[in-house]
């Protein structure tokens, strides 16, 4: 399983600093939660950021736009950095051009789907993509619950990828702990986004490696 930190829930004023040791930590990935307040209430990040952190740090950059009409600023996030960027099914009338310029712009292509929304409304993209995100909260916050019934779904991709052929990552994002985590990696999740549980805590590096040490 490879861990990708959100740092929605690090320390803003010193970002260098926690992305730095959760990439000393062992880390895979860097997750990036860029909210646009229509989609989501929140308010969070845009590419600048990304432009910014991508010299610091050799960690894959995976961006999860939680924005309305994705496909308006996919290749401005590719060029900033972003290794894999995300973007939501249920935000756009076209997510296959939406991945289809992802690619194009030569990043690695995520859909994603909201705890709300069935495996079914993603099968015609699955061909054509890098990862898929299932969302295991409601989009928008960290610290939320994590929601069992969202498992079905990953086991349910996890068969596809087998029946099909597919050869996707599944990603998890929303109240990922030591115990959620197990769970997870057990229905066929790959990789699990942590906010709260990796920065809230004293020693980010130690969650980190907790995460690593449940799944193995
Ligand atoms: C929620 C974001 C998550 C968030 C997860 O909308 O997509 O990436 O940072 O936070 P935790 O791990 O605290 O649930
Ligand atoms: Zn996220």
């Amino acid at each position: 399983m490879k861990i990708a930190p959100s740092i929605l829930s690090a320390d803003y004023v010193n970002l260098q600093k926690d992305i730095e040791v959760v990439d000393a930590a062992g880390a895979e990935f860097l997750h990036i939660d860029v909210m646009d307040g229509s989609f989501v209430p929140a308010i969070s990040y845009g590419p600048g950021w990304v432009k910014a952190i991508r010299p610091i740090t050799k960690m894959t950059l995976d961006v999860h736009l939680m924005v309305e009409n994705p496909e308006r600023y996919v290749e401005t996030f590719v060029a900033a950095g972003a290794d894999i960027v995300g973007v939501h099914v249920e935000a756009t009338q076209h997510i296959h051009r939406a991945l289809q310029l992802i690619k194009n712009a030569g990043a690695k292509a995520e859909v994603v789907i909201n705890p709300g929304t069935p495996v079914e409304a993603i099968k015609p993209v699955l061909y054509m993509v890098d990862q898929v995100l299932v969302m295991t909260v409601n989009p928008g916050f960290g610290g939320q619950k994590f929601l069992p019934e969202t498992l079905k779904k990953i086991t349910q991709l996890d068969q596809l990828k087998q029946t099909e052929g597919y050869d996707f990552d599944i990603e998890v994002d929303g109240g990922v702990k030591d115990n959620t985590i197990k769970d997870c990696a057990a229905a066929g999740a790959t990789v699990a986004v942590a906010g709260s549980y990796v920065f809230d805590a004293a020693d980010p590096a130690a969650m980190v490696q907790t995460l690593k040490d449940a799944t193995k």
